[in-house]
């Protein structure tokens, strides 16, 4: 491919499976993106062994013990992290921090986020949980872009995948994972042809 890929920097704190995915699709050579960098606030991380194994250059930032809370320097340091390694998008992969700051500012509306439920539903921590205790039928997985509000900036794909009575949370979550591999691929592949365009809040993917 002569064109300059798009480059993909993914914020991952934990076991790391959808980084996994989006890894692994970027090795592609047809594939319209490659990964720059991993960035995580956990230094045990699953993530990273799968950085290393692909050759994926990767940072641990210190973010402080609170969940969920991110220091301002840290959202800056991140920021800079993504830029100087050319990232032309941000993919949040199970980053358990919320963005209020710098990031979003430089790089708004490239920013993407996959959350386990068919949004808006469920949003926040424990989305899989959430849904089976509402005792929906069906359920799924969302990718959107992120703004200032918790899981509520525009929707680029979402899944659905059918509840079944025998589920617990860990049977549904491990269908909605299948499921969250294969749309954020495809959410990173639509951003890196350029295919999304953001309407209000309607994101065209023609
Ligand atoms: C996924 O369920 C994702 O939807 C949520 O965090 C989980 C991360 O899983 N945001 P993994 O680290 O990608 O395996």
């Amino acid at each position: 491919m002569s064109a300059k890929r798009c480059g993909v920097a993914v914020l991952a704190s934990g076991r790391g499976s959808n980084f996994k995915a989006i890894a692994e699709a970027c090795r592609r050579e047809d594939f319209p993106a490659t990964v720059v960098c991993l960035v995580t606030d956990n230094p045990e991380a699953g993530a990273l062994e799968t950085a290393k194994a692909n050759g994926i250059p990767t940072f641990t930032v210190d973010a402080g013990p609170k969940k969920g809370r991110i220091p301002k320097e840290v959202e800056d340091e991140i920021a800079s992290i993504c830029e100087q390694q050319g990232a032309d998008v941000i993919a949040l992969a199970g980053f358990m921090r919320i963005l209020r700051g710098a990031l979003l500012d430089r790089f708004e509306g490239r920013i993407i986020n996959i959350h386990p439920a068919l949004l808006p539903s469920f949003k926040g921590l424990h989305g899989v949980r959430q849904a089976l205790e509402y005792g929906v039928k069906v359920a799924g997985c969302t990718v959107h872009f992120v703004d200032r509000s918790i899981d509520g900036g525009p929707i680029i794909l979402q899944s659905a995948v059918e509840v079944r009575d025998d589920d617990d949370e860990d049977s549904l979550a491990a269908r909605i994972l299948e499921q969250e591999h294969r749309i954020y691929v495809e959410a990173v592949e639509l951003f890196a042809l350029g295919k999304l365009e953001v309407i209000e809040r309607r994101v065209r993917t023609g």
